[in-house]
């Protein structure tokens, strides 16, 4: 099994795993090499997989789980200032609002925060909040038949080392689904 890092950032903790599906635990024995868990940007990494055949088996499904999510729709938007505040106050039903206030899991670095906004698929506005240590994005995420609008504030509080995150979007399920993701990433 080959892995690529088409990022720039290093992959940290990258521990790939290999399940053998439970109807034949017993016909294989799927054995892995451990894996060094940093991967540098732009690299590739390799994994020998050794499978020794045990007993005969008919199941040969190969079932691979691709890790992509909401946000892989995510169209970023340009939006003044005005339009976003207006746009947010639109999209405050209980529903539409969701947050999660939780604790720094990475260093709080600026850039950082806004490289993982931008590569979540956001646009990042400035001067759009009044508090220049918030970072505001907007997008649009499509699907078939419907676009979704989508507008995400993250506030940092370095003192308590906290984030709060707030997801307006025009669809309930979606600004669930979107706060889950992209409170994970800080
Ligand atoms: C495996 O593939 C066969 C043929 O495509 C299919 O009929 C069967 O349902 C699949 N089994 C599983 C467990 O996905
Ligand atoms: C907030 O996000 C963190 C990190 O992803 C997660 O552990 C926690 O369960 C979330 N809290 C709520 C209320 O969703």
């Amino acid at each position: 099994l080959f892995y690529g890092n088409k990022t720039s950032t290093q992959f940290l903790n990258f521990t790939p795993t290999l399940i053998c599906a439970d109807n034949l635990q017993t016909n294989l024995n799927l054995q892995t090499r451990p894996m060094d868990p940093t991967v540098d940007g732009g690299s590739k990494m390799e994994q020998a997989v050794n499978i020794e055949c045990r007993s005969d088996f008919t199941e040969k499904n190969v079932s691979v789980k691709l890790p992509f999510t909401r946000n892989k729709f995510f169209q970023p938007t340009e939006m003044a200032s005005q339009n976003f505040v207006q746009c947010w106050k639109q999209l405050s039903n209980p529903h539409q609002e969701v947050q999660n206030i939780s604790k720094a899991e990475h260093p709080m670095d600026i850039e950082i925060t806004k490289a993982k906004i931008i590569g979540f698929g956001s646009v990042l506005l400035e001067d759009v909040d009044l508090n220049p240590a918030n970072f505001m994005g907007a997008g649009i995420i499509h699907s078939k038949p419907t676009q979704t609008d989508c507008l995400l504030g993250l506030e940092p509080n370095l003192q308590t080392q906290m984030y709060r995150l707030t997801l307006h979007t025009s669809k309930d399920t979606m600004s669930q689904r979107l706060c889950e993701l992209l409170s994970e990433q800080f």
